[in-house]
């Protein structure tokens, strides 16, 4: 047996330092929030960037410019209560997916142009509906409009904000560009599929076990209205897992799909930021059907006396709901003994709680403030990022980037020795 060597951590910290603050550099050359910062008529756009994790998209592309709304322009847009996915869709067409400083906008070839929009970008946006049309009308004077505008382009520049050429340009717009897409209610997170969601990112082994099993699906959905975060395994552990979860007891099947639950919304800003016990939605009493939640640097597991697993993907991230995929299937105490052999512990159904439970969920969720929530620099991300743009998903180039840094880390360590 090989000894195994030790890392030296303090000699490395400098290293790891450099390390990540290089691919730190080139992941996030400008910061949209700190460049709002400095602009508090712009406060609450800043604000909703945030909130709908739109910053991170923006910081996580180059060669982009927002059309920021002042204050007024933004309770306006407010007024009507629309939901936060439904302000994402509408920040998200003043995003242009090209560089206009003011210069340019001024100078715009035949006077006229098309640019598409982040609206576009995620998916959302039907034909050409997310494009936004940018002409120079008479006395210097630059109009905005959705691109099927009537002849009517009634938003205007006002100023520019600032300016990084030709990474991010930041100009202050007259209001929101009206479209009725954008616009549109987005379906709120009841209504949201999330066993579609899960089966269409890697867990649909998952999906279709907690879909035959009605009572943990019933415990699901009722508790997705007051916040929830799944963790559900992905396909390969979970399709080897199947033959010791069909070996369990009705009442352990139970418990067991709901142990992968949380009954509160948790960013991945929040997990990084909070660590320890969960409860469950199998939490009922005795039945602790616990784990807790550490940060190995930036990588969150989840663990318990049996085994402990690694967050891999953000598969859904819009309050209240949260969906994370990991590398392996978390084994709860409660339903898996201890002593067996690590990597295929056997079951034990009989210790499965019979006890039918009433109760849960909600009541023993801690309560978790929403402006608590995403910092806009957190690189973990949002579902329209990864489902449509997936090339620049903050979420994956976050893992590959921790991945590298790890890599990179074992390869020093090897020098060092
Ligand atoms: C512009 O973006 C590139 C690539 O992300 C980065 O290397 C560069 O430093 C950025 N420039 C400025 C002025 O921030
Ligand atoms: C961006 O700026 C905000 C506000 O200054 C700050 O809290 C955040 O940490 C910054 N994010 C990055 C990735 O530097
Ligand atoms: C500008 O207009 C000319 C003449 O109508 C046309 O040939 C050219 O393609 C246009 N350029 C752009 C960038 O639209
Ligand atoms: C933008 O809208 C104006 C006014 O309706 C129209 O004349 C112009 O052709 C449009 N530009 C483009 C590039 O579609
Ligand atoms: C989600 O979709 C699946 C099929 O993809 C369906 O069987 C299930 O009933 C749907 N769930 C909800 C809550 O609509
Ligand atoms: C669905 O559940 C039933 C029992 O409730 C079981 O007989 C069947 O094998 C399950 N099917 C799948 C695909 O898990
Ligand atoms: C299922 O349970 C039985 C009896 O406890 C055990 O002998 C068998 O090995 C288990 N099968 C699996 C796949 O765990």
């Amino acid at each position: 047996m090989h000894k195994r060597r030790e890392f030296q951590l303090p000699a490395l910290v400098p290293v790891l330092l450099v390390v990540v603050t290089m691919l730190s550099a080139q992941a996030n050359g400008h910061n949209v929030t700190k460049l709002l910062a400095s602009h508090p008529s712009l406060s609450t756009f800043n604000h909703y960037l945030s909130l709908t994790h739109l910053a991170e998209l923006i910081n996580s592309r180059t060669t982009i410019t927002v059309l920021a709304l002042d204050n007024s322009a933004m309770s306006s847009l407010l007024s009507s209560n629309p939901t936060i996915s439904t302000v994402r869709n509408i920040l998200s067409l003043h995003v242009l997916l090209d560089y206009f400083g003011a210069k340019k906008l001024h100078q715009i070839t035949n006077g006229t142009a098309l640019a598409a929009t982040l609206f576009q970008a995620s998916g959302t946006a039907p034909g050409s509906s997310g494009f936004v049309n940018i002409t120079d009308l008479q006395g210097g004077k630059v109009g905005f409009g959705p691109e099927e505008n009537d002849g009517k382009l009634g938003i205007f520049f006002v100023k520019s904000v600032e300016e990084v050429p030709y990474n991010i340009s930041i100009i202050e717009v007259s209001g929101v560009i009206p479209s009725d897409v954008a616009a549109a209610p987005t379906p709120g997170p009841s209504q949201v599929n999330l066993t579609d969601i899960m089966s269409a990112h890697g867990c649909k082994f998952f999906a279709d076990t907690l879909l035959n099993n009605s009572d943990a699906m019933k415990t699901y959905q009722d508790n997705v209205e007051g916040g929830v975060t799944v963790f559900c395994p992905l396909d390969d552990p979970f399709k080897q897992f199947l033959p010791k979860y069909n070996n369990l007891s009705a009442a352990g099947k139970v418990s067991f799909l709901e142990f992968y639950a949380v009954p509160m919304y948790l960013s991945m800003a929040m997990l990084k930021a909070n660590n320890g016990l969960m409860n469950t939605l199998a939490t009922d009493g005795a039945n602790k059907y616990d784990f807790t939640v550490q940060n190995d640097g930036e990588q969150v597991t989840l663990k318990t006396k049996l085994n402990t697993v690694r967050i891999t993907g953000t598969l859904f991230d819009e309050q209240p709901l949260a969906i994370y995929s990991t590398d392996k299937v978390l084994l709860p105490k409660e339903l898996f003994k201890a002593d067996a052999p690590t990597p295929a512990p056997a079951p034990a159904p009989d210790t499965a709680a019979d006890s039918p439970k009433a109760s849960k969920g909600k009541s023993k969720s801690k309560s978790v403030p929403a402006t608590a929530d995403s910092p806009a620099d957190s690189p973990d991300g949002d579902v329209a990022d990864q489902t449509a743009d997936s090339k620049n998903s903050g979420s994956r180039f976050g893992v590959a980037r921790y991945a590298m840094v790890i890599l990179l880390s074992f390869w020093v360590c090897h020098l060092l020795h």
